[in-house]
């Protein structure tokens, strides 16, 4: 059995990656390395199989409990840990410092301490900043970082920290970047979660500006495969962009949705938009296709009637996190007066 230590294992992503790994590889097993901060959730988790999946509760940014719990020439480090949400990263920037680029330089040492074989970052698109609206223009490997969050910037220092660790040490490297993911088990102060999540309660869908800001969204579970072909194809130090070619506007997606659950569009309500919102995102995955054999295999409306399907199976899942975790924040957000609080 090949070993692998994945962090941030029972958030959104990173518990979609470990499923996808248990069910289409025999010999690997994983070691789920999660701080289980607000958004990880052991609920993500059920149903796995325990025989090749350990949890570990720990930080990243703790490095004495990385080091004993990442056994010596393990394969593969994947790094999906991170403080993932941009509009938390705006009212509270220094947790994002902390984890997404101290801790990513901790496992990168500890890497290297530990003689593990390959290091996957999972980064994003939003290190290369905003695309002009109704243009042809897409990011590409070769497009500069450009990053206008904190969040953002977060994600594209640690990727400058894997990058100097490759150019000092010779770290076998990868990088992947992707666009906004969508599909079940997404924590719902995300775009479209929160909003089935409200429409469902019939609460208003709260839609930033005008509604224009356009995202390349993508089924979860084709970004997991991508991560995995980045591990298993990707040459060393390589960056791999990953997107579905799957431009939207906002406000289409929050009217599919509310379509989707035979809901008015009356609910939406247009508030004050984000601070230093970024206009577009648009994804050229060309490199991934020739390099990885990856292609995406969910088509838009299919994920989404999923997404949907699984949101309103799953409404105490929401409940849960809602009721616990998220309500303070949801309420500093959106204000009281929404039906569910
Ligand atoms: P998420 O917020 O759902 O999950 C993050 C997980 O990391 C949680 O389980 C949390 O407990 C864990 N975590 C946070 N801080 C930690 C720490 N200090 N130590 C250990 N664990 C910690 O995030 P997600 O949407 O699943 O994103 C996963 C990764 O993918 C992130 O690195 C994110 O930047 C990247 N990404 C996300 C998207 C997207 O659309 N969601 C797109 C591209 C890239
Ligand atoms: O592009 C990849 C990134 O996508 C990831 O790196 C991030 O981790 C992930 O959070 C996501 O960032 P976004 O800021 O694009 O996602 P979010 O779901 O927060 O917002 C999507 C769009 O919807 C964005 O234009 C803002 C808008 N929005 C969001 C919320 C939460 C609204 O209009 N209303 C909302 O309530």
């Amino acid at each position: 059995m090949k070993k692998i230590f994945v962090t941030g294992g029972a958030g959104f992503i990173g518990s979609a990656f470990i499923r996808l790994v248990l069910e289409e590889t025999p010999d690997i097993e994983i070691i789920n390395y999660d701080a289980l901060t607000y958004a990880g959730n052991l609920e993500n988790l059920q149903g796995l199989d325990a025989t090749r999946h350990r949890f570990v509760k720990g930080d990243i940014c703790d490095k004495e409990t990385v080091l004993r719990n990442l056994p010596e020439e393990t394969e593969a480090i994947f790094n999906f840990a991170a403080e993932s949400h941009v509009d938390r990263s705006i009212s509270s920037a220094s947790e994002f410092v902390t984890t997404n680029v101290l801790g990513t330089q901790i496992l990168l040492d500890a890497a290297r301490a530990k003689n593990v074989v390959r290091f996957v970052q999972i980064s994003t698109d939003e290190v290369m900043g905003s695309l002009p609206e109704d243009d042809a223009a897409v990011f590409n490997e070769s497009s500069p970082l450009k990053p206008n969050s904190p969040y953002a910037a977060s994600k594209a220092a640690a990727e400058h920290f894997v990058r100097a660790a490759r150019e000092t040490f010779g770290t076998d490297t990868v990088i992947t970047r992707c666009g906004n993911n969508y599909g079940q088990r997404q924590f719902p102060e995300k775009l479209i979660p929160l909003m089935i999540a409200n429409a469902l309660n019939d609460e208003s869908l709260p839609v930033y500006g005008d509604g224009r800001n356009v995202r390349d969204w993508i089924f979860v579970e084709d970004h997991a495969r991508a991560v995995w072909l980045a591990y298993a194809k990707g040459k060393a130090g390589g960056i791999y962009n990953i997107g579905a070619k799957n431009e939207r506007r906002n406000i289409e997606v929050v009217k599919a949705i509310l379509d989707a659950l035979g809901k008015p569009h009356s609910l939406i309500k247009f508030v004050a938009d984000r601070p230093g919102h970024d206009r577009r995102y648009a994804i050229d995955a060309a490199l991934a296709g020739n390099e990885l054999g990856w292609k995406p295999q969910t088509r838009w409306e299919e994920g989404l009637r999923k997404t949907v399907n699984w949101y309103r199976e799953n409404q105490d899942w929401v409940n849960r996190i809602r009721n616990g975790a998220y309500r303070d924040y949801y309420r500093e957000m959106y204000g009281a007066g929404l039906k569910s609080l």
